[in-house]
């Protein structure tokens, strides 16, 4: 095992960044943000930081705006993805907003300046927000177009040396085929990044992978749709899939 997953093995985390897709605020709506889904996701980040754990979070945009089926119906992608990162912005603060009235501070942080509504994402102090018992919520990505959310939630993972990516979704972990396709698909309790890279699953973005390869970051994909999930992946328990550097035999 690497040093970064044999750590985690053993020792809980102490610092974590969870990844939210922006589709996980639907809950049964098909456009924007579910209120009562969105407390249930702060009530469980709640419970867990208030065990002690420190807690970033990335939050997408797909509930509000894609950029790259924008792009696909002909919008030019850099606009797209602009404004899918717009989007981001508008579920971090339903986010903060939902954790505050827990009584949970927090601080959204954005990779583009928008002072009025929120800080700008300056890393140092970032770390210093997470020291301080404040969940963090990165928004606007990395502040790039042609880069996704989960590219954006390795690199912040790696820059405020979070021990493991949370990666939400509404899916138990990495099949080895789409398990809504083809039912007799096997999930992996753990694969390692050049495994997923070459056998092209699709649970992350390939550029999102190589970075956490590079950093031997870990990646747990859990579901999120079970209750209680956010704060047993938050805790470290094991559950889904953990993406890690290959076994050696
Ligand atoms: P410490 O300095 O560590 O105590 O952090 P703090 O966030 O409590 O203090 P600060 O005085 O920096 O911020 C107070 C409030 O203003 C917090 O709610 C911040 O999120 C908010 N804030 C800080 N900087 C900005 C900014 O550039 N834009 C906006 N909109 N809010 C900000």
């Amino acid at each position: 095992m690497t040093d970064a997953a044999a750590a985690l093995a053993t020792t809980p985390p102490r610092r974590v960044l969870l990844k939210l897709s922006g589709e996980a605020l639907l809950g049964d709506a098909e456009y924007g943000i579910d209120p009562g889904v969105v407390r249930k996701i702060a009530s469980e980040v709640a419970e867990a930081v208030a065990e002690g754990i420190q807690a970033a979070i990335v939050v997408g945009g797909g509930n509000i705006f894609r950029g790259l089926a924008a792009s696909a119906k002909g919008m030019d992608r850099a606009t797209g993805d602009y404004m899918g990162m717009l989007a981001t912005v508008m579920n971090g603060l339903a986010l903060q907003d939902a954790l505050e009235q827990l009584g949970q501070p927090t601080r959204v942080m954005s990779a583009i300046a928008m002072n009025e509504i929120c800080e700008p994402y300056i890393r140092r102090r970032a770390v210093r927000h997470l020291e301080k018992g404040r969940v963090v919520v990165m928004v606007a990505g990395t502040g790039n177009p042609y880069f996704t959310t989960d590219t954006a939630a390795t690199l912040r993972a790696v820059e405020v040396h979070a021990q493991v990516i949370l990666k939400a979704t509404r899916v138990d972990g990495v099949y080895d085929a789409d398990p809504e396709k083809h039912p007799e698909a096997q999930r992996y309790s753990r694969i390692g990044y050049t495994e997923l890279l070459s056998n092209r699953l699709q649970a992350l973005d390939a550029t999102a992978v190589s970075l956490a390869m590079d950093n031997d970051m870990p990646i747990v994909v859990f579901d999120m749709t079970i209750a209680g999930n956010i704060a047993r992946a938050v805790r470290g328990e094991r559950i889904g899939t953990l993406i890690a550097a290959e076994e050696s035999r």
